[in-house]
């Protein structure tokens, strides 16, 4: 059964979701299932904006067969073609042999690479600022470069405001009926999935983001729709979202409050970090997310760290290095490029402490633009009164930086 949503005049939804899929990119968790968008324009030539991943492709091909009503497929534009999105292509061309392909140089080489077999069909190689008719719409195509794949771009429809944006703007999360921003409530139930999506995926790229939104910001008042390859579509309050896109790819804290990461085995270091945290909250501190990063994936705690201004690191000593879960945790901001974070560090060992030395090390040398507070909470096996003092004043500090 096909399972459409129309988006505006002549242009549907047609993607797909995926409930199944236990992690996306075979790594980051998405219990909440993911969605492929893809869209249908019925114009005077019928077009189709990206496809799905194999695994929603029959659903994609049972959405547009109902929706040409034995028209022909007329054109597929590829903004992505990343195989989440582009391994249908070879369906398409397949199922409509004449369709016409436009993508960028790269893609089209990316489409060889992975063997989706163009060759025998016309592709339309477009760049930055072309502009195509196809009847009633006009589209130009913007270059999206590492937004987050080199071949990427968006299109946008100057005729009906549409912007399909590529995987900007996406989330993760299946979609539940419900396609618009205005069906849902975002920031209850979308945003810590769009954070997560966002920061994980793209967070590495944050000056390309910063380039790309800096072309949204010219055509700003035009933007209608903002069709993304995952999760709900954008026709209100577009200012909300661009505002998160603007702080995550700046490297900027949404908020101010502190992520508390802690790495224990038998259990002194989460009380410490515990105690910390019931001190902070004490002294009026209340944003406070507190996680052990052994059962916590790490794609939250990087999502976490993108949302909050402060991060608490306490972790065990482990062969004389940093616990291996915090330490993957540390080499992830670093991949990811998070910036701009305040730390504070609480370390544990029984005969040789060293995950505190090599924590801060890894900040100074290895992050940019961190800062780390002088006050550390340096335990031997586990907390004792005596430390009291100490603590209060780590929570003393952080109070102070929060207050900056
Ligand atoms: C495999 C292993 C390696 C360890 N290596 C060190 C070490 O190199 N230096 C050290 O001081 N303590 C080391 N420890 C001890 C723990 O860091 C220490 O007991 C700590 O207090 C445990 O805190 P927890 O109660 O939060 O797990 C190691 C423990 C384990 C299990
Ligand atoms: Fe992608
Ligand atoms: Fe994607």
């Amino acid at each position: 059964m096909y399972c459409v949503r129309k988006v505006t005049e002549e242009l549907y939804w047609v993607g797909a979701n995926d409930r199944r899929l236990a992690l996306f990119e075979n790594i980051h968790p998405i219990p909440r299932g993911v969605s492929y968008n893809a869209y249908l324009l019925r114009d005077e030539k019928t077009v189709l904006f990206d496809t799905v991943d194999w695994s929603a492709c029959r659903q994609l091909i049972e959405n547009v067969e109902h929706l040409l009503e034995g028209r022909p497929l007329d054109y597929l534009v590829i903004n992505h073609m990343e195989p989440d999105h582009g391994a249908s292509i070879e369906e398409i061309l397949l199922r409509w042999p004449d369709v016409k392909i436009i993508s960028t140089e790269k893609a089209f080489l990316f489409m060889h690479q992975f063997g989706f077999h163009t060759d025998s069909h016309e592709c339309i190689t477009v760049k930055e600022g072309d502009t195509f008719s196809f009847g009633g719409h006009t589209v130009t195509f913007i270059a999206a470069p590492m937004v987050h794949w080199p071949e990427a771009m968006v299109t946008f429809d100057t005729t009906n405001g549409v912007l399909f944006a590529a995987d900007a703007f996406g989330s993760f999360g299946a979609l539940d009926g419900r396609l618009f921003n205005d069906e849902v409530n975002f920031d209850r139930d979308w945003i810590d999935d769009a954070r997560r999506y966002y920061t994980n995926i793209v967070g590495k790229y944050g000056p390309h983001v910063q380039k790309l939104l800096g072309k949204a910001a010219g055509i700003l008042d035009q933007i209608r729709f903002i069709c993304p390859l995952h999760g709900p579509v954008w026709r209100s309050d577009m200012g909300y979202l661009i505002d998160k896109y603007d702080h995550w790819s700046r490297y900027e804290p949404e908020e101010k409050g502190v992520l508390i990461a802690y790495a224990s085995m038998y259990g002194n270091t989460e009380a410490a970090a515990g105690a910390l945290a019931a001190r902070l909250a004490e002294k009026g501190v209340t944003n406070i997310a507190m996680y052990d990063v052994s059962n916590t994936h790490v794609s939250y705690l990087i999502s976490e760290s993108f949302r909050l201004s402060h991060i608490v690191l306490a972790s065990v000593t482990y062969n004389l290095g940093i616990y291996p879960v915090m330490h993957n945790f540390l080499m992830d901001m670093k991949a990811l490029n998070l910036q701009n974070r305040t730390f504070a560090i609480i370390e544990n060992g029984s005969w040789a402490c060293k995950s505190g030395d090599l924590m801060q090390k890894f900040i100074d040398e290895q992050l940019k633009n961190m800062t780390v507070l002088n006050e550390r909470l340096s335990l031997a096996s586990s907390l004792k009164a005596d430390k009291a003092a100490e603590l209060d004043a780590l929570a003393d500090a952080i109070v102070e930086s929060l207050n900056k």
